[in-house]
């Protein structure tokens, strides 16, 4: 029988690691290898060329450590190369195995969150010019307004834990005013970029009651329960201990300083650099 392996979770920096820690409370039994590039974040302006050639880069090295499966926890990758790698790489790399993303699993469930049929989607400038939102969402929700904002300064504030800064503040709140002025209709924000999640109770702050602002790791830990409960030949090549490992292509000590600031545990990471 083959070897079972962990599922591999993957972002341009700590941003997935919002979305780790959703899935290790829905699936606390499977094993996790997180990888951050950390040292080549952000991947938010970079071109989708450069996107590609770094995911492609980032999937191959988690098949290397024995993930069937591979989530890219990043809106940016899950954009830019998410799908070439599906269509192109996959084929040839490891045919059984399989790459997932977070859009798809969120468009999914947006459509049923509005009641106004309005949402704002906030994301990186690769995301949002993209427009893989609008796209997606229209598959699902076809009457439902999606109005964007990319917010290119909201990933180095976060990478840079400058975001409770009072310039960060500042910019995160014109961002947010700029969202809301494109519609008064507006009823569901979403944080389409795997780092904002810190910045929720920020944003809830600014909207109000009245807006709901919805993070994905829940849905995307909701929709991988599902597959795997669809996809048994998967789940049965997935081990099952619990257990979870750190990479970043950064210095460990650094990303282990500031991933326990997004998980509120300690972190001991390896390091991996291409
Ligand atoms: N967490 C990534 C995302 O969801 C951030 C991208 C970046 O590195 O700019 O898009």
């Amino acid at each position: 029988m083959e070897k079972q392996g962990p599922i591999g979770v993957f972002d341009s920096g700590y941003g997935g690691l919002t979305v780790l820690a959703e899935l290790r409370k829905k699936l606390p039994h499977q094993d996790f290898i997180y990888f951050g590039d950390n040292a080549r974040a952000p991947y938010g302006n970079r071109s989708f060329d450069v996107v590609y050639e770094f995911t492609l880069e980032a999937v191959k090295f988690l098949f290397e450590q024995g993930c069937p499966l591979v989530i890219l926890a990043c809106n940016t990758a899950s954009a830019k190369a998410l799908r070439t790698i599906q269509q192109k790489d996959l084929p040839l790399l490891a045919p059984n195995n399989r790459v997932l993303g977070v859009i798809r699993p969120s468009t999914e469930v947006l459509g049923e969150r509005t009641k106004t049929g309005h949402v704002g989607v906030l994301g990186t400038t690769g995301t949002i010019a993209s427009q893989s939102f609008p796209i997606e969402l229209s598959k699902f929700a076809p009457d439902t307004v999606v109005h964007q904002l990319a917010c290119p300064m909201w990933v180095p504030l976060i990478e840079n834990q400058q975001y409770e800064h009072p310039a960060g503040r500042q910019f995160i709140a014109e961002d947010v005013q700029a969202i809301l002025a494109k519609s008064t209709q507006i009823d569901t924000l979403l944080l389409a970029c795997t780092h904002y999640p810190v910045l929720q109770q920020q944003i809830e702050n600014l909207v109000g009651p009245t807006i709901q602002v919805v993070p994905q790791g829940p849905i995307v830990a909701e929709k991988l329960e599902a597959y795997l409960v669809a996809h048994p030949e998967m789940s049965a090549r997935l081990s099952k201990n619990g257990e979870v490992a750190y990479f970043t292509s950064e210095a460990t000590t650094i990303f282990n300083e500031r991933a326990s600031s997004f998980l509120g545990g300690q972190v001991s990471a390896l390091h991996h650099s291409f």
